[in-house]
């Protein structure tokens, strides 16, 4: 159960949330929680989690260990505040700030250098999906963003299934069409990394979750999980999402 607070909190908000938020979550046994807050609330935020069951993450890396990259940061640099997680290839990074499938890769292979276990967003625009075109593009972003990973490399990562046309419009892909997309995806699991693979790994969906459509969307069999925005900002209401 994911939570990717986008740019949103300041570091005292960041603090305030997790101070409200630990308790209600302590006995959350059935599921691994992880929050990516901004790059700048990082170590406040796994100060915060510190010998809790909250994992934290980023929203992003570079794909160089260091060097002259203005405004960028490494994945050994998260890992060494603490991160455990970072989302990579998330539908506004590609929308707003140039993300192609093959600079995914680039960060995935540097998360997975850094030690870092990265949540690799997928997921079609409203015209795709219009014109028929879902299955083409998730086929060809799990080609070129995932498909080059080795076996052991796939193993630590997990996918997100995030229809755009679903990101904070409150517009949730119905349980069917989050199912369906999910069983495409893990064929294509199945086809390049085995059926082992295949059952393992976790495919969670994004796109307006909320405490009121949880259930429905988790009783979906492909669903393993969910990566949350707009509700994760609220203590209470991602509480009640991880404890559904
Ligand atoms: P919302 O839950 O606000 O629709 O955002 C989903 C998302 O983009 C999570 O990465």
């Amino acid at each position: 159960m994911a939570g990717n607070w986008k740019m949103y909190k300041t570091v005292p908000e960041t603090v305030a949330f997790f101070e409200k938020f630990n308790p209600l979550v302590a006995g959350a046994k059935h599921c691994e929680i992880a929050i990516c807050p901004t790059f700048v609330n990082l170590s406040a935020a796994v100060e915060a989690t510190a010998g809790t069951n909250v994992g934290i993450g980023a929203q992003n890396l570079y794909w160089a260990n260091e060097g002259a990259f203005t405004g960028e940061i490494s994945g050994e640099m998260l890992k060494s505040v603490g991160c455990q997680w970072v989302l990579v290839g998330h539908s506004e990074r590609r929308q707003y700030f140039g993300e192609t499938n093959e600079t995914v890769l680039k960060r995935v292979l540097a998360a997975l250098d850094a030690d870092l276990r990265p949540i690799i967003c997928i997921g079609e625009r409203l015209e795709e999906r219009e014109g028929g075109w879902t299955e083409a593009v998730l086929l060809e972003q799990f080609k070129h963003g995932i498909g080059g990973l080795s076996v052991d490399q796939f193993a630590q990562i997990a996918i997100a299934y995030e229809p755009v046309w679903a990101i904070g419009t409150g517009k949730t892909a119905t349980p069917a069409m989050a199912a369906d997309a999910h069983r495409i995806i893990r064929e294509q699991v199945r086809l390049h990394f085995g059926l082992e693979a295949s059952q393992s790994t976790r495919i969670l969906y994004g796109g307006s979750v909320k405490p009121d459509n949880i259930k429905i969307l988790i009783a979906q069999p492909e669903v393993d999980g969910v990566l949350v925005g707009g509700a994760s900002l609220d203590a209470v209401s991602f509480a009640s999402i991880v404890n559904f």
